[in-house]
């Protein structure tokens, strides 16, 4: 099946039940909580509210999309900055039997998918909503199996709102099974990555206001979204999205290289960069703006390592697959493209020349080359080992003066967002700091970190590849700790006493004289792990989930790098042993 196949038919489904297609919003918002739009529901938030949509209350359309959160990793099988969604609202209308019935229709009987291949998510219950055993029975009652549908909570199956405030609800996730050439396990395991969600039907039925309170919400509405790019990648049985015909085009563009991460950065920079600038964002240092530079940027060092001359060839190509889909303002596409490559071609032989014979740089140099040269953060990394990225980010609104929205939307590096799964996962990211130099010894240094509310991820000075034993041991190490129920302390000290006591700091970053430094012990006075840091933190380990090592790779010379995670146990199913 190819795009247009699968766009159409969504449209015209949810036409013939009565829904009118309405067009994709611009890709930065009216109100600017948020510097992008994120989700097919956004630009419809008033109307979740309550406010009449002149459409009607049932809607359908495409939706442009702009993620920066997982920017770092463009060029895998499935992570992009830019994509389509699509969407079908009710906005007090159809409630969860509709809603469910039509999408298991349109999977079942428009795409043809074997109801063995489909798998279901429904909302487990929490102190402010209960349990969705209504999404659960119908379900049942369209034949999808008990052992295909899983009960989780708040962070798996609860969407929304957007920003701090506004409509969200539970929601009922839809996962395909991907593989084709393995048995179709009989029991869904979500944390499987083989199956992939493809549709999210989210129930918005409560309004979170800014006291974090949930109240509900006056209209009852259906918010459904399904990723465009990845869903056709699993139909089609690709194994990542840019073989899909939204991609392909731009690939081709350089054939006879090799390098598929390259190609693939520059075919998601490309497609994200051309969308920005028809929407009105031009390249600059602050909110939108820096975000287009990098990712312009990021493009060229990546054509130029490719040796692609033709600049403008895959912003043209993107212009070509979209024009007939969405209004585009050609013309000023390409020139403002070619002026920001006048302006960073003029710098970037010269930085790469001045950089040539550095190895490590630090947050602050970073910042000087970016100030210098214009080389974003991300190209840096590309090219060198950037220690701290914290110190690069501490330069950058010293001399941006950013809002703090702004910033704390645009830069995730280290704990831009504290909602309680990054805390959680920022605790355990101090026990494997100090598990690591239990095993390995206090010369192991933390050489950069970054967080999300999925994984933690450190850098740590280790010159070697560890052994599966080793992983096996670090895990068990911090499984007890998190068992043992230790407590997690904050004290404010001097910054020499705080050296004094040996409480770890991270190279480069610099600290005020009075720091706050982490405790994590029992109740005995043994500390397990001391550690600089403003914080926030769990209040005992016994809140974390159960730590698993995801992946452990080098980083660097000299440097490696842990990604890992914690799960918690799920109703019915056990975390793997
Ligand atoms: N708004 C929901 C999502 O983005 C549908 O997943």
């Amino acid at each position: 099946m190819n795009s247009s196949e699968l766009r159409t038919k969504f449209l015209d489904f949810f036409e013939k039940r009565g829904h009118k297609i309405i067009p994709s919003a611009s890709l930065i918002p009216k109100d600017s909580t948020v510097l992008f739009t994120t989700a097919g529901m956004q630009p419809l938030v008033p109307f979740l509210l309550g406010e009449k949509h002149p459409n009607g209350k049932r809607l359908v359309n495409y939706q442009k999309c702009l993620r920066t959160d997982d920017i770092e990793e463009v060029g895998d099988d499935t992570h992009l900055t830019f994509f389509e969604m699509l969407g079908n609202w009710s906005l007090g209308d159809y409630w969860k039997e509709d809603s469910i019935k039509w999408s298991f229709e349109f999977l079942t009987k428009e795409l043809n998918i074997p109801i063995e291949r489909l798998a279901v998510s429904c909302f487990i219950g929490d102190q402010n909503a209960p349990k969705d055993q209504e999404s659960a029975d119908i379900w049942e009652g369209l034949g999808v199996k008990k052992e295909r549908i899983a009960f989780l909570p708040k962070k798996d199956n609860w969407w929304g709102p957007v920003g701090d405030t506004g409509p969200c609800g539970p929601d009922t996730e839809i996962f395909y099974w991907k593989l084709s050439d393995t048995p179709i396990p009989k029991k869904f395991d979500p944390t499987d990555k083989n199956w992939v969600e493809i549709w999210n039907n989210v129930f918005m039925q409560y309004v979170k206001d800014s006291n974090g309170n949930y109240s509900l919400a006056e209209q009852k509405n259906v918010d459904t979204g399904m990723g465009f790019e990845r869903t056709l990648a699993v139909l089609n049985g690709y194994t990542n999205i840019y073989q899909t015909d939204l991609f392909e085009p731009i690939i081709k563009l350089f054939p006879g290289h090799f390098d598929e991460r390259k190609k693939r950065i520059i075919a998601d920079h490309a497609r994200a960069s051309m969308f920005l600038i028809s929407d009105g964002v031009v390249p600059s240092n602050k909110d939108q703006g820096y975000v287009l530079r990098r990712l312009l940027r990021r493009m060229m060092v990546h054509m130029r390592e490719l040796s692609a001359t033709e600049l403008l060839d895959p912003i043209k190509k993107s212009i070509e697959m979209y024009k007939n889909l969405y209004d585009l303002d050609e013309d000023k596409i390409l020139l403002v493209v070619k002026e920001e490559s006048n302006k960073f071609e003029k710098t970037l032989a010269t930085g790469l020349k001045a950089i040539e014979k550095i190895d490590t740089i630090n947050g602050k140099e970073a910042f000087l080359l970016y100030e210098t040269y214009g080389f974003p953060l991300e190209v840096l990394e590309e090219i060198r080992v950037v220690e701290s990225r914290e110190g690069f980010f501490e330069e950058l609104k010293k001399h941006q003066e950013l809002s703090r929205t702004a910033s704390a939307g645009m830069f995730k590096g280290g704990l831009a967002d504290h909602n309680i799964e990054t805390i959680k996962l920022h605790t355990a990211h101090h026990l494997l700091l100090a598990a690591l130099q239990e095993m390995f010894g206090k010369e192991v240094k933390q050489k950069g970190s970054n967080i999300n509310s999925e994984r933690l991820r450190i850098d740590f000075s280790f010159d070697r590849k560890l052994t599966d034993d080793e992983k096996k041991r670090l895990e068990d190490m911090i499984n007890e700790k998190i068992q043992e129920g230790l407590e997690v302390i904050k004290r404010e000290m001097p910054k020499e006493e705080a050296e004094k006591i040996g409480a770890e700091s991270e190279f480069g970053v610099k600290y005020g004289n009075t720091v706050s430094v982490y405790f994590i012990g029992d109740k005995k006075g043994i500390i397990f792990s001391k550690e600089f840091c403003g914080g926030p933190h769990v209040n005992n380990t016994s809140e974390l989930g159960k730590f698993k090592i995801i992946k452990e790779e080098a980083s660097s010379q000299g440097v490696r790098r842990i990604k890992a995670i914690l799960q918690y146990k799920l109703e019915g199913q056990n975390v793997e042993k």
